[in-house]
């Protein structure tokens, strides 16, 4: 008695293996365990088996329904999960993959990304600041005079009597400065808004990436030598770097920065003006009105800072000869940029 029970067990779970669909499977079920099932007429039978068998029998037909349950709930779950191939045709892995395409960083990204990397090895770090500013911060607390052609109609987005799109990204440093003491060596990636006639080098939207240090006995030297670190790091060891002296309201002295031509080696191009010269950054040492409107101690403290166009440092690092391409999207120019 007890073997024929092994024999009908063995046969039912054969049958759950070969089920290949829900529907399969309940029928094994119905047969076995359902009201008027195999099981049920087992353990009604289990009162004419004699006596001293029924206890053997009776834990034979137990087993029995517990494999088969157990059997019949994992082979569901197999189902369910679709991981079966005796389920069906659901996943065919001799089919191609399908190909996603890759997308790309923007050249501005991947700029603005490198000179991160390049400034935070010479420890500074990454400062941020809106792009809609006050009056105050944008020109006045800047040094610069109320009478300065930038703050007119003509150049500057104004939003209101004193909110403005930032012209530039100096405007970070006095956040900066408003809210920490010295030592501080930051740089600031970020957009501007100028009210400039869009053509091959100009656009009403731009980026730049400010700098500033602050500290004791910081010298021009020493901007110099980082602006030099940063251009090699940036181009490739042979471009050349020059300063002219300037003028800026935020900085006493100032200089315009100048990277040797990357796309002619400094001989002459159309990028270059047929110059061998990319004029890069300003810069120069901080005003110390500057250090007054802050709050700081222009006796104790020196700085340098300096503003630099990433789009110019773009176009010249991947020989992109209009700064419109920057901006018009085209999956045909981005996609080069891998
Ligand atoms: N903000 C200036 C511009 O947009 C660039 C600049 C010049 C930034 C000198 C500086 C600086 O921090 O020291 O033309």
């Amino acid at each position: 008695m007890e073997d024929k029970i092994f024999a009908m067990r063995d046969e039912a779970l054969a049958q759950v293996a070969a089920a290949r669909t829900a529907a399969d499977l309940e029928a094994v079920r119905i047969q076995y365990l359902g009201r008027k099932g195999l099981l049920p007429e087992i353990m009604k039978g289990l009162r004419d088996v004699p006596a001293e068998q029924r206890a053997g029998v009776g834990q034979a037909a137990n087993q029995f329904k517990e494999a088969l349950s157990e059997g019949l709930r994992e082979k569901q779950e197999t189902l369910a999960s679709g991981s079966c191939q005796a389920a069906g045709p659901a996943f065919d892995p001799t089919l191609p993959g399908r190909v996603i395409p890759r997308g790309s960083r923007h050249p501005v990204s991947l700029v603005i990304e490198e000179a991160v990397r390049i400034f935070a090895k010479l420890g500074f770090t990454v400062a941020e600041g809106p792009d809609l500013e006050t009056g105050y911060r944008n020109f006045d607390a800047l040094n610069t005079p109320d009478y300065h052609p930038s703050l007119s109609e003509q150049d500057t987005f104004w939003i209101e009597p004193d909110l403005l799109l930032r012209t530039q990204t100096s405007p970070v440093q006095i956040r900066v400065m408003e809210q920490t003491q010295p030592p501080i060596r930051i740089i600031t990636p970020g957009r501007c808004y100028r009210r400039d006639t869009t053509d091959a080098t100009h656009s009403a939207n731009f980026h730049q990436i400010e700098g500033l240090y602050v500290d004791k006995s910081v010298s021009l030297a020493d901007l110099k030598g980082t602006l030099a670190h940063f251009a090699r790091q940036m181009m490739g060891p042979d471009v050349h770097v020059r300063f002219r002296p300037h003028f800026f309201p935020f900085t006493e002295p100032s200089v315009e920065c100048d990277f040797s031509c990357h796309v002619c080696g400094g001989k002459g191009c159309r990028v270059c003006k047929q110059s061998g010269w990319i004029e890069i950054a300003g810069a120069g040492m901080v005003d110390p009105r500057v250090f007054g409107k802050v709050g700081y101690d222009a006796e104790k403290y020196t700085g340098y800072a300096f503003g630099m166009g990433i789009e110019r440092i773009a176009m010249i690092k991947y020989g992109i000869p209009d700064i419109r391409m920057l901006y018009e999207n085209d999956l045909r120019f981005l996609g080069q940029f891998r």
